[in-house]
């Protein structure tokens, strides 16, 4: 089958590699008793000593490879286990090209290493650029638990403009890797081809809340003291003779108030930055909505709700309890990640009642913050009141969803009963 004297390439094999490698006409696999003596040398490691188990599944198989006649993959890199085997081994069209500045470098050691098929060498790591598929940087030497923190440190030396936290890294070009992920806890070989993507300057999350949360703020008083420019001459400085609009006021301003002191002192936020220009998106959504509502709840012509009393009585409790909740809920989540830990945890009920809400949702901060605008809407009986908060829920169950989904994924454990956003029903 091989000349008398031939170089065998092995790897460890993903599902994906495996059969672009049987579509390749010059690739021969051979499964024989060569296979049985390495598998019996180099005993796979047992599933459950592995901390990802899930990644470590996606190895499938192992493939010897001869030498083909034609074509080198050592200009054209793939995936790390294809390139390890891949002498011979034509990487499929679509797989990113090593640019011109590549470099293949490997110490004795990593020689070494790499013959005895084993991971307890050095990585190599090359970083792509995600859109044009260009080689930005080829780290080797890499030591094996190096976390995706250290890589991006070391990608920052090379490149001082791209710090850390404007740096997306990511394994496919769709999903970034978290800070504390592991290298060899990924599904790469000793190589690994990491995408690199710039987010942009960036901005911490705490002053981004603070700026976003100051504006509805201040915004609000501008049409409640119905400044000069904002309703005319005529009604410049006069004041609603509805005491609703006054408790409406104080609503809105107790909303953001809470906010502002949450973010400084509840949240703890494991991202710390987030890109620059998102920030006048949020700032347009914020602080545009606390204009538009602002205008109509202070307007002098504006009418109180249907039902009095009763209704604005009923609302403002219901307000209350719904940011009572919220509040209770933040300080649940910001208790997760009390010992400085970053891990996503299955947020639990706690003795708080406001927070038996975890019975039954995933995201009850968002069900709180529903319910604060829905009472807030019946406290003002305003149009424009009642289509933001459609806007919110709309927004929050798209964010409640994939919160969701993440939970279900992450945690086999996850309890059956919860819903994203309402109990029961969504
Ligand atoms: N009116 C609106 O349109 C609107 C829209 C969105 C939000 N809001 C309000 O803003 C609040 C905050 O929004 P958000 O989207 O930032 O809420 P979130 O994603 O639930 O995060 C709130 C905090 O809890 C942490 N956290 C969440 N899940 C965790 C877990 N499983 N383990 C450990 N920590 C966890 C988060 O940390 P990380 O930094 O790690 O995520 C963050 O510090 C909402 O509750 C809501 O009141 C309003």
């Amino acid at each position: 089958m091989f000349p008398v004297h031939c170089q065998l390439y092995f790897c460890r094999l993903s599902h994906e590699a495996t059969s672009e490698l049987l579509k390749n006409p010059e690739t021969r696999l051979i499964s024989c008793s060569i296979s049985a003596t390495l598998k019996a040398k180099y005993p796979p490691v047992p599933l459950t000593d592995r901390p990802q188990n899930r990644h470590a599944r996606r190895w499938v198989s192992i493939a010897l490879l001869s030498q083909p006649a034609a074509g080198s993959a050592r200009s054209r890199r793939g995936p790390a286990a294809w390139t390890r085997a891949g002498r011979g081994v034509r990487a499929p069209p679509d797989w990113p090209q090593r640019g011109a500045r590549g470099r293949c470098r490997g110490g004795r050691r990593r020689e070494a290493a790499r013959r005895m098929g084993t991971r307890a060498g050095f990585f190599e790591v090359e970083i792509l650029d995600w859109k044009t598929k260009e080689q930005l940087c080829f780290l080797d030497k890499v030591e094996p638990n190096a976390t995706i923190r250290e890589i991006r440190l070391m990608f920052h030396k090379l490149y001082p403009r791209w710090y850390p936290a404007r740096q997306s890294i990511k394994l496919d070009p769709r999903k970034s890797l978290r800070d504390e992920e592991i290298l060899q806890h990924l599904p790469v070989g000793t190589t690994a081809t990491l995408y690199f993507k710039d987010l942009g300057p960036q901005i911490g999350w705490t002053t981004v809340f603070l700026i976003e949360y100051t504006g509805p703020l201040f915004i609000y008083f501008l049409f409640y003291f119905r400044m000069p420019f904002v309703y005319g001459l005529d009604e410049r400085f006069t004041s609603s003779p509805h005491p609703v609009v006054n408790l409406a006021c104080i609503c809105h301003s107790f909303h953001y108030i809470k906010r502002l002191i949450e973010t400084v002192f509840v949240h703890r936020f494991s991202h710390g930055t987030m890109p620059l220009r998102n920030i006048v998106k949020n700032c347009l959504y914020y602080w545009g909505f606390a204009a538009w509502l602002a205008y109509y709840i202070n307007h002098p012509l504006y009418t109180p709700p249907s039902y009095g009393k009763k209704q604005i009585n009923f609302a403002v409790i219901m307000f209350l309890l719904c940011e009572a909740g919220n509040f209770s809920i933040h300080v649940a989540l910001s208790d997760l990640q009390k010992n400085g830990s970053k891990t996503r945890k299955i947020p639990y009920p706690t003795k708080n009642p406001f927070t038996w809400l975890f019975f039954f949702v995933s995201c009850p901060n968002y069900t709180y913050e529903v319910g604060t605008w829905i009472s807030f809407t019946i406290m003002t009986q305003c149009v424009p009141v009642g289509l933001f908060t459609l806007l919110c829920f709309i927004q929050m169950t798209v964010w409640a969803k994939d919160k969701h989904c993440t939970y279900l994924r992450e945690f086999k454990d996850y309890p059956s009963l919860r819903m994203p956003i309402i109990p029961f029903l969504l």
